[in-house]
């Protein structure tokens, strides 16, 4: 790609310098904030930053107070969307310990966005250096129960230049935020509109990496969903705009009545670290996991002919969803009689148990912070 960015491995040495808030939130309020957190409005009193310039490679890191950025007007990712991120979780245990999941997944799927979007590798070491320090810092703030502080590192260009090119600066930071669930129902069934005027990735494309650029892309589709009742948007290849890809933040399953489990193939979908969890401990329950193209008539035609017994949402975010029901312009259709099924709601206490540290960690997936 002719990109070449210097100064990396140096990175793996990096200390954090930690500047704790002076005015962190009071304890009530912040107990106030934890009782019913939803999703995303609420952050807790710090945030860990790293830089990058072609001088210095990465340097600056810090955990210091959450702060607004001051960024130029030119700064390069207002302008071409350099950007990318991530998502996952820290989980409060019965013990009162803290379990992050599979952070290491995560700072390998940012290492290839990064460089699928031209922008300076972050070395894996330094993201989960920088969770694991925020996280440190802020355990205060990790709901009890069900809920969980979710963890949002992402990375922009911040050269001031107007030229198209990429940028020779970056910023790294990671927020965070106590979350319920994402969806307003819980794990109540979620209803899905099927895009038929819009398409999310094509082959080449940025499908299968983590910029922001692709939220973006998905938001009138996913306005398109809600102007007719439905939670999620579903859409369909670029090329025969038939085959099934990914919901507007989240992969997708089918469950058979053969007890086959298909998924989309990776290729132009997000290669989702809870679609990889799942894939895992359904096959090590016997299940037989496909990772094949299904067609929305295929869909809708095994969901009358009873074939289809369940259908799923997953992400970090959503953890799994059942799908009740799917809209589209040629009329909408019910899975398990819009009902959550045992396939969907049986893997996601599997994937909370081990999350939580309630189910052993056979796969080596925790990281105890
Ligand atoms: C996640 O599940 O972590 C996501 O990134 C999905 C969405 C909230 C953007």
């Amino acid at each position: 790609m002719g990109v070449s960015f210097d100064k990396i491995d140096g990175a793996m040495l990096l200390e954090f310098e930690k500047q704790p808030a002076t005015n962190p939130t009071p304890e009530k309020e912040r107990a106030a904030k934890l009782v019913d957190p939803g999703f995303g409005r609420i952050f807790t009193d710090h945030m860990a930053v790293v830089r990058y310039s072609q001088a210095k490679g990465w340097h600056g890191a810090r955990v210091e107070s959450r702060a607004n950025f001051a960024l130029d007007p030119a700064t390069a990712v207002l302008h071409y969307a350099q950007e990318i991120f991530e998502g996952l979780k820290a989980y409060k245990r019965d013990d009162g310990g803290v379990n992050l999941f599979r952070p290491d997944a995560n700072a390998r799927r940012f290492r290839n966005s990064a460089e699928r979007m031209a922008m300076a590798p972050l070395p894996e070491p330094v993201f989960i250096e920088a969770v694991e320090q925020l996280v440190r810092i802020d355990r205060d703030w990790i709901p009890g129960g069900e809920g969980s502080l979710y963890l949002r590192p992402f990375m922009i260009a911040n050269e001031v230049f107007l030229g198209v090119k990429p940028s020779s600066e970056y910023i790294f930071a990671v927020i965070a935020s106590p979350v319920g669930s994402y969806f307003k129902g819980g794990p109540a069934p979620v209803s899905i509109w099927v895009s038929e005027n819009y398409t999310r990735a094509a082959i080449g494309g940025t499908g299968a990496v983590k910029c922001g650029g692709n939220y973006a892309a998905s938001l009138r589709a996913q306005a398109e969903a809600i102007d007719h009742g439905c939670d999620q948007v579903v859409f369909l290849d670029a090329v025969e705009r038939r085959y099934i890809e990914e919901l507007g933040g989240m992969n997708v399953f089918f469950a058979f009545d053969d007890g086959s489990l298909l998924t989309p193939p990776l290729g132009t979908i997000l290669p989702g670290i809870t679609r990889d969890s799942i894939i895992a401990l359904a096959k090590e329950s016997g299940t037989r996991v496909r990772e094949e193209l299904y067609t929305i008539d295929q869909w809708r035609a095994d969901a009358a002919s009873g074939k289809l017994k369940e259908a799923f949402a997953c992400g970090t975010a959503a953890v799994i969803s059942p799908i009740g029901k799917v809209c589209s312009a040629s009329g909408d259709f019910l899975i398990n009689g819009g009902a959550a099924g045992p396939v969907a709601m049986g893997l996601r206490k599997k994937l909370v148990d081990i999350q939580y540290g309630r189910a052993a960690d056979t796969h080596k997936w925790i990281r105890k912070v």
